[in-house]
């Protein structure tokens, strides 16, 4: 057996898997993220710490299995959240986390320090807001007497593995999204680190996805009932570890995930640079492979929010029915036509990445008329969220990637009506694999590389993964979502002034 921990930003979720690739027992544990201004985001280390434990806790007890056939543990996570550790390994203050946008006056300080082209080069990517570099800088500038204290900077998923093997370390598709790696060496970058004044002892050791980092402590495997001595591999980002759980593991097939942010990846055997940097490039979970992929900011989150918000009736009718509220409000979207006649919505609660790289960007609701209904407005959150994945693609086949393959994952790729938005905006057949596990099945897959069940990571792809559907898309949609999307892609434009 193998385990995957992911320690999302909406919980963790802990999940055992046979050698086969087959889901044995699975758990989530919730937690809040705290927005303590606007477009700020915050979240507890010790809460995903409690919810670790407990995960772990219910899968070996929900599976029965017995603790000493786990060969290996996988972690996954959020990516880019700055955790900061004392010389006490207490945690600084709260985590500053992925989604988290104050930090634009830091990012234009680190392209000054270090210079646009050269920071690029080095990091394959611009200085951005959601990054980890641009959070320990404000950190210094706003709390230098904890700036002052630091000792180890972690990355949300690198703080479970201190947790649980007493190691400070890394691996090298998260620690890209920290703007410290030499990405094109898949190493520390001494010239960015001494530029912005981060020592390099602060940073955990980098290794490869599939490395063991670490075995389970004696401690920790008295309050989890994981054995001593289970060896926790490296691990991935969630996206790597995502993609890997997609089978993302080679040139042609590309994903698209709709979890709290919406993603397309496609594997790169070589460094892609968009000059742009509207799309992020970082190291792969395949060890010496790159990636390149677009994040739209507000995908699944949008719907959270509008759950949250405006689904009343849906929670309590899920209730009722015993139903996901997101099942209902799919079904209520379906009613709807494409197009939403014409109402569109633009998905930038949090600010957005993919293409603007704009930290102040706004969510929209265009075009609203009073023949629209609630339904329409469902539909409307949805379509936006497919327009804002296709233009993470767009930029992608600008690239010269190959898509030949799309492949959905993620929440909102188990709807089967979004998957369908997604193939007639990306005029692509859209396909599902048979494990719906996304990341922790990833993280899981590297550490059976690890453990020595399978030889590589293509390999243990190979041996767990298979297509269970493929969905085409619907010739009478296109040029409905082609003018509306044509319409979602002017509105930013003209009301980008707006939004500051
Ligand atoms: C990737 C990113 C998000 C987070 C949260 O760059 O910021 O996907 O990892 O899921």
């Amino acid at each position: 057996y193998l385990l995957g921990i992911d320690v999302g930003t909406s919980g963790t979720k802990t999940v055992l898997f046979d050698e086969n690739g087959n889901s044995v027992a699975h758990a989530l544990y919730e937690y809040p993220m705290y927005q303590p201004q606007m477009g700020w985001a915050e979240q507890r280390p010790e809460d995903w710490w409690n919810a670790s434990v407990e995960t772990i806790k219910q899968v070996i007890t929900k599976s029965g299995v017995d603790a000493a056939d786990i060969k290996g543990i996988g972690l996954t996570g959020q990516m880019h959240g700055m955790v900061l550790l004392d010389k006490d390994y207490n945690v600084l203050r709260p985590a500053i986390i992925w989604c988290d946008q104050r930090t634009q006056a830091e990012c234009d300080e680190i392209t000054d320090i270090i210079g646009r082209r050269r920071l690029i080069e080095i990091t394959a990517n611009p200085a951005l807001t959601g990054f980890t570099a641009s959070k320990v800088m404000w950190v210094k500038k706003h709390q230098p007497d904890i700036f002052e204290k630091i000792y180890k900077i972690l990355l949300p998923k690198d703080y479970i593995r201190f947790k649980l093997t007493g190691e400070f370390a890394t691996e090298v598709s998260d620690a890209s999204g920290m703007q410290f790696l030499d990405v094109p060496h898949r190493r520390w970058s001494d010239e960015v680190l001494d530029k912005l004044g981060i020592n390099k002892e602060w940073m955990p050791a980098v290794y490869e996805s599939p490395e063991i980092s670490g075995y389970v402590t004696q401690d920790v495997a008295d309050i989890t009932g994981l054995k001593v001595g289970t060896p926790v591999v490296g691990g991935g980002g969630d996206q790597a570890a995502g993609a890997v759980g997609n089978g993302i593991v080679k040139t042609g097939i590309v994903s698209s995930t709709i979890g709290t942010s919406g993603v397309v990846f496609a594997y790169t055997d070589d460094v892609r640079i968009d000059p742009k940097g509207r799309v992020h490039t970082f190291c792969h979970a395949v060890p010496n492979t790159w990636h390149i992929m677009g994040v739209t900011q507000g995908a699944g989150l949008s719907m959270q929010w509008m759950r949250n918000n405006f689904g009343g009736m849906e929670k309590e009718l899920s209730v009722f029915l015993n139903n996901d509220p997101y099942d209902i409000m799919t079904q209520e979207a379906a009613q709807a036509v494409a197009g939403c006649r014409g109402l569109i919505y633009l998905p930038y609660l949090m600010g957005e990445r993919t293409p603007h790289l704009d930290p102040y960007a706004k969510g929209v609701f265009f075009g609203l008329s009073a023949m629209h209904t609630r339904q329409d407005m469902f539909r409307a959150v949805m379509e936006g969220v497919a327009y804002s994945l296709r233009d993470c693609l767009e930029i992608i086949r600008e690239m010269g990637a190959e898509v030949n393959e799309i492949r959905a994952s993620g929440g909102g790729g188990r709807s089967s009506l979004w998957r369908q938005m997604q193939a007639d905006n990306f005029h692509n057949p859209v396909s599902t694999i048979n494990s719906s596990e996304g990341p922790a099945f990833g993280a899981a897959l590297l550490a059976g590389v690890g453990a020595g069940i399978y030889d590589s990571v293509p390999q243990a792809c190979e041996a767990t993964i298979r297509i269970t559907g493929v969905q085409q898309p619907l010739e009478g949609n296109l040029a409905i979502y082609d003018k509306y999307y044509d319409i979602y892609k002017q509105l930013y434009n003209d009301l980008k002034a707006t939004f500051k």
